[in-house]
């Protein structure tokens, strides 16, 4: 069963977003699929986090956290995400922050930057409850957003122009 529910949802294609966040000692973040609007009254979001990821617990305590929503040309950071670890996952692409502080990419496609409202269990995640308090979108983004599908990168194209 599991590895087909793993198959199953390998084919739900997903945008690729950083989740951020701070600790003592500087950003810490993620690479993360499971995020999803939840209201718009208050604007909301959830996203699952692995309870044994390394920004989880950092999260929780700082209270804050952005998702960083990437574009294709933006695989670099992806890849540093993958092959460092801690404050050294910031050494690519350039970072600012916005209204909470977790750290926020100047060319993401859309930030969302949140305060954290519940945490729910998942199991071997937490839900967390984002509530937004700022948005920046790129209007002029001109590249695809990447997505994450079956097992790989893909890009977003438009069906009609
Ligand atoms: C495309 C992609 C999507 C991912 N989505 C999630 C996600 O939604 N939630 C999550 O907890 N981990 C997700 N991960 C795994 C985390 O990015 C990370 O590798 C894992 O939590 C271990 O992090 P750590 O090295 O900081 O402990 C994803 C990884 C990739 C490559």
């Amino acid at each position: 069963m599991t590895h087909a529910f793993q198959n199953a949802m390998s084919l739900f294609a997903a945008g690729v977003t950083v989740v951020t966040t701070m600790r003592d000692d500087g950003p810490a973040g993620l690479i993360a699929t499971s995020v999803c609007s939840l209201s718009s009254d208050p604007p909301s979001i959830i996203v699952c986090v692995n309870r044994n990821a390394s920004a989880h617990d950092a999260i929780v305590a700082h209270g804050k956290f952005a998702v960083n929503l990437l574009s294709v040309d933006q695989c670099d950071v992806v890849d540093r995400f993958r092959q460092a670890k801690g404050p050294e996952r910031f050494e690519a692409g350039q970072w600012t922050t916005l209204t909470t502080g977790a750290p926020v990419l100047a060319d993401a496609a859309v930030v969302l930057d949140c305060t954290l409202g519940k945490r729910h269990d998942g199991f071997t995640h937490s839900i967390f409850v984002g509530v937004i308090e700022q948005i920046s979108c790129r209007r002029n983004v001109h590249s695809s957003c990447l997505l994450w599908h079956a097992r790989g990168f893909a890009r977003s194209m438009p069906l009609c122009v």
